[in-house]
């Protein structure tokens, strides 16, 4: 996990982020997966619920971190249909480890956690677990890292009586990393009841970077919409 995510506020925040766009665009992509489907990253399964919705694919979501994974078993608790058809991987995507390849791969909102060297020998592993002609796709926003800025409100969520609000300021960054502070606090009204402030690294290759890295691994460049990249492993 990105070490400046924290996982109490991650679904609050999620799900008026990235979610619902993801939601929106991910099921015409996935319209033909049928068998299989291996979500990168999967957090706390706020993709892979809808994904069982989409596709009648058994799923197979991988989580490294403790926390995201005991967020993600925890939905999957609640229901008995997905638990017959949802495996949970605990390790990383380098570990991998598969009986057959599938059919199909999710990675949304991983790449920013995978660093450059990381990152470059991931692509051909994930190739070696995909079928011939099976698809890969990534959340993608193009144009580097952000730049450096003071710290700034973000997001505030109302609980109850309490209020989570998520502050972010960008220390440093180059031409693909950058170093980022993350504030998250919980107050009721003025007092601050609690505070963690978490500082980790964000990478956002360049395109030209990604493709390059992409297609020397042997994937094939697919249509997809605004946000998202497909690829097909050749
Ligand atoms: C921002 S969260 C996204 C979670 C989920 N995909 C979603 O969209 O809600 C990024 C996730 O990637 C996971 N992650 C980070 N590095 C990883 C790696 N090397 N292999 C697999 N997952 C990783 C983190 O643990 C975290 O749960």
């Amino acid at each position: 996990m990105a070490d400046y995510i924290s996982p109490v506020f991650y679904d609050l925040l999620a799900v008026h982020s990235h979610v619902p766009g993801v939601r929106e665009k991910l099921p015409s992509l996935l319209a033909g997966v049928r068998r299989s489907v291996l979500e990168v990253g999967a957090g706390t399964g706020l993709i892979t619920t809808s994904l069982a919705e989409w596709t009648p694919a058994e799923i197979f979501a991988l989580e490294p971190s403790t926390t995201m994974r005991a967020i993600l078993l925890s939905r999957l608790a609640e229901r008995p249909d997905l638990l017959e058809r949802v495996t949970v991987l605990p390790c990383d995507a380098m570990g991998l480890a598969l009986d057959e390849p599938v059919e199909a791969m999710l990675m949304i909102n991983v790449l920013y956690a995978l660093e450059p060297g990381y990152r470059r020998r991931l692509w051909p592993v994930l190739a070696d677990r995909l079928e011939p002609g099976g698809l890969l796709v990534l959340t993608w926003r193009d144009g580097g890292p952000p730049k450096p800025r003071p710290m700034r409100h973000l997001d505030s969520r109302r609980v109850g009586r309490h209020t989570y609000t998520v502050s972010s300021e960008i220390i440093e960054s180059d031409d693909e990393r950058a170093t980022c502070r993350y504030l998250y606090r919980i107050t009721r009204g003025d007092e601050v009841l609690s505070e963690e402030e978490l500082v980790g690294h964000a990478y956002r290759p360049a395109w030209e970077v990604l493709r390059d890295e992409l297609v020397g691994a042997g994937y094939v460049r697919a249509a997809a919409p605004d946000g998202l990249l497909a690829w097909r492993r050749a």
